[in-house]
């Protein structure tokens, strides 16, 4: 394997979809990522522009040894749980994971001297709040998550920001909006089971390797009545995480930054862009709206740019479809999420 000659750089759950990405980006940046991952939705085949090392992120002694052994210098932060209705089910677990993997992982970074973090935040952490429908949303906005799985990334925050007043950690906590897309180079893409995401369901669906999409609620006060969301192209999230290393930020700094596009895209939008990407309809039912889905989540993005100096460049909808689609049709890893004839497994929701 070609490996970089710069810092070592951490990247926990870099066998997940955005991590990989991450790691693909770090590479070609000229760093040296080493992946910490237990695989538990990360995939071995994933993981191809640094080592993998197999552990959980709550085992401290397994970080450590990792550090030393690698001679990290800085640490990326996407290991964890994700679905956020299991994190209804189980929120026990998505705290054990989410929030106590990451103090572990606090402590071990400053017993071990690496002083820098990039951490997977969310726009989970907003909640709907005195916004009106179709504002966006800045990083002031009221924090009030509608799900223990956006408490997790809150909590997590604040002991992030903690850490940086006290022992003079330099952190960016980056809210993601919908990541969606995938690398150019078909080599990696979005594998999640249970796939929950719009637009590989509607991409399934278009091309018969899942049941037709449902698209939730009609009505919302939007320009065609369904729920508008921010996609970003998975590569543009990537390169927001290089930037976040390279922000040149004081020691203790703590900031915590939005990553959009500041464009909403409607549901109804998306399914007609993949509808003319795949060349047929989607096909679709319509159902009833979900509790606790908001109108509108479209970030600020102005944030990003001031501090990151980062704006997308492949985040046009066309775009992104384009690329989530050459990488459904032919996917690398991940055919133990989707049954016989290919056929998506499990169709949670949009
Ligand atoms: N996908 C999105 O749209 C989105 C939006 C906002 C925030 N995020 C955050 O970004 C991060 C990455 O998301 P993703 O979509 O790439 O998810 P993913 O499930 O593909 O990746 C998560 C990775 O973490 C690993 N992992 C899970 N538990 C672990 C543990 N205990 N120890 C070590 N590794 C563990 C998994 O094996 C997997 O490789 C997550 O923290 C998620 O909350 C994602």
């Amino acid at each position: 394997m070609d490996r970089g000659t710069g810092p070592a750089v951490l990247v926990t759950g870099g066998a997940g979809y955005i991590g990989a990405h991450t790691a693909k980006a770090l590479h070609g940046r000229g760093y040296r990522p080493v992946v910490f991952d237990d695989l538990t939705s990360g995939f071995r085949e994933a993981v191809q522009w640094g080592p993998l090392v197999e552990g959980d992120i709550r085992d401290a002694d397994a970080l450590a040894e990792t550090i030393k052994t690698h001679d990290i210098q800085a640490v990326i932060h996407f290991a964890g749980l994700i679905e956020v209705g299991r994190s209804v089910a189980k929120p026990d677990l998505f705290w054990e994971v989410n929030v106590s993997g990451t103090t572990a992982l606090l402590t071990v970074m400053r017993e071990h001297g690496v002083g820098q973090l990039v951490f997977s935040s969310s726009a989970a952490v907003y909640g709907q709040g005195a916004r009106g429908p179709l504002e966006t949303i800045a990083e002031t906005a009221d924090k009030a998550p509608a799900s223990p799985y956006g408490d997790t990334k809150l909590a997590a925050e604040w002991l992030i920001q903690a850490q940086c007043r006290a022992y003079g950690l330099t952190a960016v906590a980056l809210r993601y909006f919908n990541a969606a897309g995938a690398d150019p180079s078909g080599l990696i893409g979005e594998a999640h089971e249970p796939e929950t995401h719009l637009i590989p369901l509607a991409i399934a669906a278009a091309l018969g390797d899942g049941p037709p999409l449902t698209i939730f609620g009609q009505d919302f006060e939007t320009p065609d009545g369904t729920c508008l969301r921010d996609y970003i192209h998975v590569s543009d999230l990537a390169a927001a995480h290089v930037a976040a290393l390279e922000a040149g930020l004081a020691p203790g700094a703590f900031e915590a930054v939005n990553v959009g596009t500041g464009q909403g895209r409607s549901v109804a939008e998306v399914v007609e862009a993949v509808g003319r990407a795949v060349g047929c309809a989607v096909p679709h039912s319509l159902g009833a709206r979900r509790a606790g889905d908001p109108p509108s989540l479209v970030a600020d993005p102005r944030r990003a740019q001031e501090v990151l100096g980062w704006t997308p460049q492949h985040s046009s909808l066309d775009t992104i479809v384009a690329d989530a689609l050459r990488w459904e049709r032919k996917p690398c890893y991940g055919s133990g999420v989707r049954g016989p004839k290919g056929r998506r497994k499990s169709q949670i929701a949009v």
